[in-house]
């Protein structure tokens, strides 16, 4: 994605990390997580934001500080997900250990906040800290959900959907508020913001699962991890309200029951059953829906301005993302 702001953003990121005088055993994986070739989509929707709310403060700080906490998410996410490969690379656990990547991760936080007072001053601060501070806290229960839903034989789309509303969406739904506060925009505008980033939070995690089981290599990922993890996933919960077909029917609810499965062959029968299923298109259908209200929202609530047109497109965008 081509953007005026993602240079500013990159700049803040590497400052941050250099302001941090970390030794190497920390500052290398860091650095490895942070600039690895993340898509920065979090804090383009706050450069966004603060911009369509005629923001006179920069907000690069409360941008980057996003994206930092976003990636100590994914090394922490990783380890919980045993996922080997992230971005085409191996994971921070696999390519140091464990114990590296929990100590990265937590230093990522620390520098998220220290963005977050080193830059700001009160009021914008507080708001800052207090929005950081509730969504980590929402995040992890999202996680925990997550983690949990592994055992639990009987996920609904709903839970489901309240799970990703944590997990994931909840993180975008700051990011576009950060731009809010950091622009002081009226409260009114700080909900409208809200629910634009839930609302793309949610599409982005359901074509997130998809890709996980429908993605090529591109993806960056290990195809079937949420499957060999056992994952209560848009297309298994999908595709077991939908499917037609008893022995279809009954490996769904074998999955549903179990802790995960591990061979190709099985991970590709259920990509089968789920394309049996029409998840394709219910997928799509369920990311042009959230993705409509968020620019319905956008249009509503946001003054016509270059950057309100340029959330616009982003919000777009991740109704297709391949990577
Ligand atoms: C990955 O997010 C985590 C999810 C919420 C699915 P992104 O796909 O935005 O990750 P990067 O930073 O661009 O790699
Ligand atoms: C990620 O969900 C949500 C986070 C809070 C990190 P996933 O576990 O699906 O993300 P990926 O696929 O590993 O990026
Ligand atoms: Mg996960
Ligand atoms: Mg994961
Ligand atoms: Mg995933």
């Amino acid at each position: 994605m081509k953007n005026r702001y993602l240079e500013q953003i990159e700049q803040k990121i590497a400052d941050a990390l250099s302001n941090a005088h970390l030794p190497p055993v920390l500052g290398t994986p860091i650095a490895y997580a942070l600039q690895s070739g993340g898509k920065r989509l979090r804090p383009l929707i706050t450069m966004l934001a603060a911009d369509a709310c005629g923001s006179t403060e920069d907000a690069t700080p409360a941008a980057a500080a996003i994206e930092i906490l976003h990636n100590f998410t994914l090394v922490h996410d990783d380890i919980m997900d045993r996922s080997p490969l992230r971005r085409g690379k191996p994971t921070v656990f696999t390519q140091w250990d464990e114990a590296t990547a929990i100590l990265a991760g937590d230093t990522m936080m620390g520098i998220a906040y220290a963005m977050l007072s080193s830059y700001y001053s009160p009021p914008i601060c507080q708001r800052l800290v207090a929005a950081f501070s509730t969504a980590f806290v929402e995040i992890c229960i999202g996680q925990a959900e997550d983690l949990a839903f592994r055992s639990t034989p009987t996920v609904s789309m709903d839970d489901y959907l309240g799970m990703i509303s944590r997990k994931t969406a909840r993180l975008f739904a700051t990011a576009a508020v950060a731009g809010g506060i950091v622009a002081m925009a009226d409260q009114a505008t700080q909900q409208a913001l809200d629910t634009i980033g839930t609302a793309i939070g949610i599409a982005f995690q359901v074509q997130d699962d998809m890709l996980d089981l429908f993605g090529t290599p591109e993806f960056g990922k290990q195809r079937g991890q949420d499957l060999r993890e056992g994952k209560k996933t848009y297309p298994i919960l999908c595709a077991v309200a939908s499917t037609r077909d008893n022995d279809d029917r009954v490996v769904l609810e074998r999955y549903l029951a179990g802790t995960g499965i591990n061979s190709d062959e099985d991970i590709e029968h259920i990509a089968a059953i789920c394309r049996r299923a029409g998840v394709l298109q219910q997928a799509q259908a369920t990311i042009n829906h959230y993705i409509e209200q968020a620019q319905a929202i956008l249009t509503a609530a946001l003054p016509p301005t270059p950057a309100r047109a340029e959330l616009i497109t982003i919000a777009d965008t991740t109704r297709t993302r391949q990577l």
